[in-house]
């Protein structure tokens, strides 16, 4: 996949207004050794520490760190996506100018000097780069004391076994004959007043395909929100007309296809322990680094990795 592509995908996401990529699993705050690992990595920033957050989407980490630490440090936050960080606005001046968002910046080419930070952090974020081109850059703009902080995803952790069952979910809804190609068949000739007969008795074959195996499934999120869209896009039809529902099922189809590419980059990212130490080796040959299993609410959420 492009970076292009990458970029565009995760801009769509971003500017939905989501504040990170889990987040229904976080429901907004950090607890458990999520919580603990962020706490204990910036427990000793002040006002003249400088710390980068690679990757850092709509920013839940430099708005963890702004909450965390009364004495801001200054940190630049950079992605290859276009971030929509909406609680940025909302910070006080003196606070905002310190925390600095570069957008369209893929982690492999950093325009930032040698040595410049004290902290390098990432949640669910650099492991998406390529990694032989972005920890040599990572490793670069640390300074010789600099201390390194990821949470990784991990390839037994609850994300990536949801977004394992996410892809079979939709590829199901987009298949030939599937949920989609059903809704495209049916719904703009419903919405003209037309449209029974054979389009209809497929459309609610497929609705009901979908419904069967949202009741066993793991992860049936995607199949119950995509149920609930297209039976409210039929309800609606007939008021709408077909173009604008044509351009409902554009935008779902896009939805879905989004959601697909995000999912198989988390799975096909997600790494084993000996890819982590292979980081650490990378990233500070001679330091000594922590690698633990993060647990949230008792699920593996991923890995944490401390380099001092
Ligand atoms: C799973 S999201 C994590 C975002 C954020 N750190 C969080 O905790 O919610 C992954 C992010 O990596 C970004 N990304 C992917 N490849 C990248 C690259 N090569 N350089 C910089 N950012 C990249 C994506 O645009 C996306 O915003």
């Amino acid at each position: 996949m492009s970076d292009e592509e990458r970029r565009e995908s995760w801009s769509r996401y971003w500017a939905s207004g989501a504040l990170h990529s889990c987040a229904t699993s976080f429901a907004g705050n950090y607890d458990d050794d999520i919580g603990a690992f962020w706490r204990e990595a910036c427990a000793d920033l002040d006002a003249s520490s400088w710390v980068l957050d690679l990757a850092t989407g709509n920013g839940p980490l430099p708005k963890l760190i702004a909450d965390l630490c009364p004495d801001l440090p200054e940190i630049d936050a950079v992605d290859l996506a276009e971030v929509r960080p909406a609680w940025h606005a909302g910070l006080p001046a003196a606070h905002r100018e310190r925390i600095r968002f570069h957008v369209g910046i893929a982690a492999e080419r950093l325009p930032f000097a040698k040595g410049r930070f004290d902290l390098v952090t990432s949640q669910y974020g650099i492991e998406y780069s390529d990694l032989a081109r972005s920890l040599p850059e990572a490793r670069r703009v640390a300074g010789p004391q600099a201390r390194f902080a990821f949470v990784l995803h991990h390839v037994s952790a609850l994300p990536v076994r949801i977004g394992r069952a996410e892809l079979e979910h939709l590829a199901f809804l987009q298949q030939d004959g599937g949920l989609l190609a059903a809704a495209r068949q049916f719904l703009p000739r419903h919405a003209e007043g037309a449209g029974q007969g054979a389009p209809r008795a497929a459309f609610d074959a497929a609705l009901k395909q979908v419904h069967e195996r949202a009741q066993s499934a793991f992860a049936p999120d995607v199949l119950h929100e995509t149920l609930v869209a297209v039976i409210k896009l039929a309800q609606a039809a007939p008021s709408l007309g077909p173009t604008t529902v044509e351009s409902q099922l554009a935008a779902l189809s896009q939805h879905l296809a989004d959601d697909e590419l995000r999912q198989s980059e988390l799975v096909a990212h997600a790494l084993t322990r000996v890819q982590v130490e292979a980081m650490a080796a990378v990233l500070a040959p001679d330091a000594a680094f922590e690698l633990r299993e993060l647990r949230v609410r008792g699920e593996l959420f991923g890995w944490g990795l401390r380099i001092r």
